[in-house]
C-alpha cells in the first residue's frame, strides 16, 4: 500500500506521521516544494521508526510527481493555511490554482488513486478536483466530517464531562464556521441521546464551539491546526486500505442525494477500499435540513469563485 501526501507543512507531516505510527501501509511518500523540506520531514520521522515501532518507509520528494507513481490513496494538503482573523474561503484565490496543478499532476502518474482532498476552502477544492480530474466520483473524498466530527466529541465530552469513548456524534455541510451542521439531536453518551444530560441552551454552546473549532486554533496557534486534522485523514487512510467500510461524515459529490446536485459538501459516507462505497441517507428534521441548504448555499457561492 503506498500513499502520497502532498505538502510536507504541519498538516502534511502530522498526517504522514499517524499513517506510519499505525504501521499499516509499506509506503508514504511525502512531497513538497520547498527544495529538501519534504526530505528533511521524511529523514526526521523515519528516526522515530525503531522507537515508535513502524516499519513504514517514508520517502521525502521535492516536486518531482513521476516517484508517486502507483500510489494507492494521494492525500492533498498543499496551499497556504489561513491566519487568525481569516475564514477558509479567502484561501481560495491561491489554493485553487496549486490544488488544480497538483492533483492532475497526481493522477497523471496515478491514475487508479484515491484522492483525499484537504486544502482550504476544502468542499470548493474538493469540487474543483472532481472538474479537474474528472476521477470517478468514489475516488475523490473531501476531509473536514471528520475532523469536525472528532472536534464535536470533544466538546460534547467536555460538557457531559464524560470520557470521549463514551460519546458518539457527527458534523455534517460544509467544512466552514458557519456551513457546519454539528447533528445534535442524533449525538449520544452509550446510546442515550445527549439531551437526557444537557440542556438546549447548552448543546447549542456546543455546537457553537464545534463550529468555530478551527478558528478557535487558528487564534490560539497563530496558524491553523494539524494533529486533529492529521489525525482525520490518517484515519480515512486506514479505512480505505484496510477496506474498513467505516462511516465518517465527507465531503463528496451528490447527485440528487439531500436534495442536493452538482455540489461537494458533508454528508455520512461509507469508506471502504474503493473510496466512497456508498452514501448514506440519514433522516434529517426540518430544522436540520434548512441548515444544510443554507450550508450549501453558502459552499456554491465560493464555488462561483472558481475558473472552472
Ligand atoms: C481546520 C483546517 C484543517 O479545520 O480546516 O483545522
Amino acid at each position: 500500500m503506498k500513499v502520497t501526501v502532498v505538502g510536507a507543512g504541519a498538516v502534511g507531516a502530522s498526517c504522514a506521521e499517524y499513517i506510519a505510527i499505525k504501521n499499516f501501509a509499506s509506503e508514504v511518500v511525502l512531497l513538497d516544494i520547498k527544495e529538501g523540506y519534504a526530505e528533511g520531514k521524511a529523514m526526521d520521522l523515519m528516526q522515530c521508526a525503531s522507537l515508535n515501532g513502524f516499519d513504514t518507509k517514508i520517502t521525502g520528494i521535492t516536486n518531482d510527481y513521476s516517484k508517486t507513481a502507483n500510489s494507492d490513496i494521494c492525500v492533498i494538503t498543499s496551499g497556504i493555511p489561513r491566519k487568525p482573523g481569516m475564514t477558509r474561503e479567502e484561501l481560495i484565490g491561491i489554493n485553487a490554482g496549486i490544488v488544480k496543478s497538483v492533483t492532475t499532476s497526481l493522477v497523471e502518474h496515478s491514475p487508479n488513486t484515491v484522492l483525499i482532498v484537504v486544502s482550504n476552502p476544502m468542499d470548493t477544492m474538493t469540487y474543483l478536483t472532481h472538474k479537474a480530474t474528472k476521477l470517478p466520483k468514489n475516488r475523490i473524498i473531501g476531509m473536514g466530517g471528520a475532523l469536525d466530527s472528532a472536534r464535536f466529541k470533544y466538546r460534547l465530552a467536555e460538557a457531559l464531562e464524560a470520557p470521549i469513548s463514551d460519546v458518539d456524534g457527527m458534523v455534517i455541510g460544509g467544512h466552514s464556521d458557519t456551513g457546519m451542521v454539528p447533528l445534535i439531536a442524533h449525538a449520544t453518551r452509550n446510546s442515550v441521546k445527549v439531551s437526557e444530560f444537557l440542556s438546549q441552551e447548552r448543546l447549542q454552546q456546543v455546537a457553537e464551539d464545534t463550529k468555530v473549532g478551527g478558528a478557535t486554533l487558528t487564534k490560539l496557534l497563530g496558524t491553523s491546526a494539524w494533529y486533529a486534522p492529521g489525525a482525520a485523514v490518517s484515519a480515512l487512510v486506514q479505512a480505505i486500505a484496510c477496506d474498513q467500510k467505516k462511516m465518517f461524515p465527507c465531503s463528496t459529490m451528490l447527485e440528487g442525494d439531500y436534495n442536493l446536485n452538482d455540489i461537494c459538501i458533508g454528508v455520512p459516507v461509507i469508506i471502504g477500499r474503493n473510496g466512497i462505497e456508498r452514501i448514506v441517507d440519514i433522516e434529517l428534521s426540518d430544522a436540520e435540513k434548512a441548515h444544510m441548504q443554507a450550508s450549501a448555499e453558502g459552499v456554491r457561492k465560493t464555488n462561483d469563485l472558481l475558473e472552472l
